[in-house]
């Protein structure tokens, strides 16, 4: 086990890449603090985590309401001292002709993709320079590398989480707050079933899994002295890149 006595705070942990990565760190013997909204899912993870014989917290919020985020973070340190690895990971996705984008749909995605990961990085990273680092994995997407159409806004989401962490790892690095990116392309779960993608549709077969992408979130935070791990690119085997 090479995260013994890490704490991990993972969002979007009540299913899909989120719960995949709970569940792969506390492998690893991370204890884990999940937080999403859905309040069952989350309390199956737990006894699914203590089953296997980890330790886990959950704690239910709203990853777009500044407040919600800002009491989870003090919640996890009040109960479990410090947070070691932050993985910024909850998020929603949408498919529309341009033209066809709302501004509540802008606000909607660009709230819980960007927004949410800079509340979090916010939160954390004061107790990860007075522990004297940590590790923040943010899940980006192949999308928000390129463009690619009827995304337009999931892309500038994905984009904006792209050009934080390169900010946060040139800013951070030297303090020991090590940030990486984790860039999937297709992955098999309700995110890309929902929006119109059909669960056993020609477009899923050879999709990545969210153990897949779990296992790049734990390969970017294992403790290594003297390198830290920036971008992960992943495509699924029905994708060219
Ligand atoms: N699946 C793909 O094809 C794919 C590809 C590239 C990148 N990604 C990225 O991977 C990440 C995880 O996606 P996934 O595929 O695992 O999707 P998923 O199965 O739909 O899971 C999304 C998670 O985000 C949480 N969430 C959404 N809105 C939230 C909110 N306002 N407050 C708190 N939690 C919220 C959901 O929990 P609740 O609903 O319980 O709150 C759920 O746990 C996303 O950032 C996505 O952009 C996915």
């Amino acid at each position: 086990m090479r995260l013994q006595n890490k704490i991990a705070l993972v969002t979007g942990a009540s299913r899909g890449i989120g719960r995949a990565s709970c569940l792969a760190l506390a492998r690893e013997g991370a204890t884990i603090v999940g937080t999403a909204r859905t309040h069952k899912d989350l309390e199956a993870l737990e006894k699914e985590i203590v089953a296997l014989g980890g330790k886990a917290k959950t704690f239910a919020c709203d990853i777009t309401k500044s407040a919600e985020v800002a009491a989870c973070v003090k919640q996890s340190i009040t109960d479990l001292g410090r947070i070691d690895i932050l993985v910024n990971n909850a998020g929603i996705g949408g498919y529309r002709p341009f033209l066809d984008w709302t501004e509540e749909d802008y606000d909607r995605i660009m709230e819980t993709n960007a927004k949410s990961t800079w509340l979090f990085c916010k939160e954390a990273i004061p107790h990860m320079l007075k522990q004297g680092g940590g590790n923040i994995v943010n899940v980006s997407s192949v999308a928000g590398l390129a463009g690619y159409p009827n995304e337009g806004i999931y892309c500038m989401s994905k984009s904006a989480q792209v050009a934080l962490s390169q900010s946060l790892d040139r800013e951070f690095y030297e303090k020991n707050i090590k940030v990486s990116l984790v860039c999937p392309g297709g992955v098999e779960t309700h995110f890309a079933i929902g929006d119109g993608r059909a669960p056993d549709g020609a477009n899923m077969k050879g999709f990545s899994t969210a153990e897949d992408v779990a296992e790049a979130v734990v390969m970017a935070v294992l403790p290594r002295e003297r390198s830290r791990i920036v971008n992960i690119i992943m495509r699924p085997m029905n994708e060219q890149t």
